[in-house]
């Protein structure tokens, strides 16, 4: 059973006067998160206070919390990348497409998991699907259209755990078997998701996790997390970094080039990768993560936005059935008669912030809402829609 989760705002440093209900665009940084980048900034004002342990230890606690946040047996398997973009990058660079094959993307997806796979048809032949949801139905019929864009043709599909602009959540581990039975690689993008919902990877076996680390991981921005399966942890890197090779601990022995790298995913970290403000801070949120619990923390905004979710199809709001349903991100489609237009301005007047994607609000809170902020989003949608 989930144990339940108290509100948290006191960990963050939201205005009292705001209702902030937008982590999907961006999560806040918690306050401990906030001195980590500080402390690990001041220690450039005496770089003699930067030792050798802080290129490698900070980074291998950071890897081993989101291992452990992700359920995979170590941080080897982690590479700290600076976005979504680059870790796709590592991917594509690593993925022979070719005239005939083809590589499995649902509809308006987050272009950073698309762009370089319409890179790679672009040299490779080949083609990109885009898989669109049956009309009226993202939720199961979504994930049914999915399993049927797989074909022996199919190299690779690269999806998010929940799709972006409202959350609609997949049938991923149906997918998974799909991919599995015709030998192509799952490539999953958990940016809107990770942190907020849980994932194993132990169970789930995608060939890469890519998540950014600014949203639901509540880190700061330029830092995110790779997990790599075996299917690419020995492949070519984006850059060949001096601190992937094997040896690299001792810094006087650095022109002895060296062939090998560490083992593991090391290879994929970004260059610089040891950042001593962003690894630390991300690494605290992460550690509170790990306490609170993903679990815990979609069940406190399924619990928060309950009262909502039951009231808005009164006024002729769409909402996704509940399974397909994300409780920490979803959309509310709104009726035609109603000005997308003075909604948002609702929201701005009620100091509510939520994301506007085509004529659907994006709501997406955290454990820092509370009753107020879900009173103030009612009565903006209220007021902004005329009922
Ligand atoms: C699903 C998803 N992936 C990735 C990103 C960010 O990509 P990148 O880290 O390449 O900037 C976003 C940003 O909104 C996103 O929603």
């Amino acid at each position: 059973m989930t144990r339940s989760l108290a509100c948290q705002r006191d960990a963050f440093s939201l205005p009292g006067d705001h209702h902030y209900l937008n982590c999907a665009y961006m999560g806040p940084l918690p306050r401990v998160s906030e001195e980590a980048a500080v402390q690990g900034l001041r220690k450039k004002r005496f770089p003699q206070v930067v030792q050798v342990e802080d290129f490698f230890q900070p980074v291998e606690e950071l890897k081993g919390r989101f291992a452990r946040l992700i359920g995979a047996p170590s941080g080897d398997s982690v590479a700290i990348v600076p976005s979504v973009s680059y870790g796709i990058a590592a991917v594509t660079g690593n993925t022979e497409l070719g005239p005939g094959r083809n590589i499995v993307v649902m509809h308006e997806q987050f272009p950073a998991n698309v762009y370089p796979w319409r890179r790679l048809a672009e040299e490779q032949g080949g083609e990109v699907r885009v898989v669109s949801p049956r009309d009226g139905c993202r939720g199961q019929g979504w994930s049914e259209r999915v399993l049927d864009a797989i074909d022996d043709a199919t190299v690779a599909v690269a999806m998010g755990t929940v799709h972006w602009t409202d959350g609609t959540r997949y049938d991923l581990p149906a997918v998974r078997r799909r991919t599995l039975e015709v030998g192509a690689a799952l490539v999953v993008d958990g940016s809107q998701s990770v942190g907020a919902a849980p994932i194993d990877v132990s169970v789930l076996a995608p060939d890469a996790l890519i998540c950014a680390g600014y949203k639901w991981l509540l880190g700061p921005y330029s830092v995110s997390l790779a997990y790599f399966g075996d299917r690419y942890i020995e492949g070519r890197p984006v850059e060949e970094t001096w601190i992937a090779r094997k040896g690299s601990e001792d810094f006087r022995r650095l022109v002895e080039y060296q062939d090998e790298y560490h083992p593991g995913a090391v290879r994929f970290d970004v260059g610089q990768r040891s950042n001593f403000a962003l690894v630390p801070s991300l690494s605290a949120s992460l550690a509170l993560l790990l306490e609170w619990t993903p679990d815990a923390i979609a069940e406190y905004c399924r619990d928060l936005f309950a009262p909502v979710l039951e009231s808005v199809p009164n006024w002729g709001v769409g909402v996704e059935e509940e399974p397909w349903r994300s409780p920490h991100l979803f959309g509310l489609r709104l009726p035609a008669d109603v000005s997308t237009h003075e909604v948002q301005a609702a929201f701005e007047a009620h100091r509510v912030a939520v994301s506007f994607r085509g004529s659907s609000v994006r709501v997406s809170p955290n454990v820092y809402n509370t009753a107020d902020d879900v009173a103030a989003f009612l009565a903006a949608l209220k007021e902004g829609m005329g009922r």
